[in-house]
């Protein structure tokens, strides 16, 4: 009788630490669904010393592509030509830091620095020439501000990451100015 009673506690003992450890497994393993990114990540240096006039550079950064463009004289005077185009020309509605919040969208008017993901449904633009970025998955074009064009289906313009220039030809990504 003693002897079964010490096997019964011992099994609820067993049974109730099997409990705990199936909780707190459950803790650390349920998936949330929910990816909440760190707002600013460990920054990134960019060197531009090669990049030259027209060209585009794409780098990995918070597992997202981000675009550093250099713009010619005459792309960024062009930007004004086609506001009337555009769905957000003062992107009052579209994610920058304030700092970039002008017609160019960037810190300086030749360095164009965007995340290179339509705001549709995320795919990848091309860049066409001077004339901006077409997104090959429905058509949505942005100019080479990243401001949307009505025409498609995106309707906020390319998202603006923080960065700071530490150097002529150098900047740092996730960092504000
Ligand atoms: Fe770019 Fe739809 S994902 S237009």
């Amino acid at each position: 009788m003693e002897r079964s009673g010490k096997t019964q506690r011992r099994r609820i003992m067993i049974a109730a630490t099997a409990s705990a450890l199936a909780a707190g497994a459950a803790m650390v393993l349920r998936p949330s669904g929910v990816v909440i990114p760190h707002p600013h990540g460990a920054p990134l240096t960019v060197e531009l010393g090669d990049l030259p006039e027209g060209k585009l550079r794409t780098v990995e950064w918070q597992g997202k592509p981000v675009w550093v463009l250099r713009r010619s004289a005459v792309a960024v005077a062009a930007l004004a030509a086609h506001e009337g185009g555009l769905a957000d020309p003062d992107s009052q509605q579209s994610m920058q830091p304030p700092s970039c919040q002008n017609r160019h969208r960037s810190l300086r008017p030749d360095i164009f620095v965007a995340i290179g993901l339509c705001t549709h449904q995320g795919c990848a633009p091309n860049l066409q020439g001077e004339t901006g970025f077409l997104c090959p998955c429905h058509a949505s074009s942005y100019d080479l501000a990243g401001r949307v064009f009505k025409a498609g289906p995106a309707t906020a313009n390319l998202v603006i990451p923080a960065y700071r220039f530490e150097a002529d030809n150098r900047l740092l990504l996730g960092v504000d100015a």
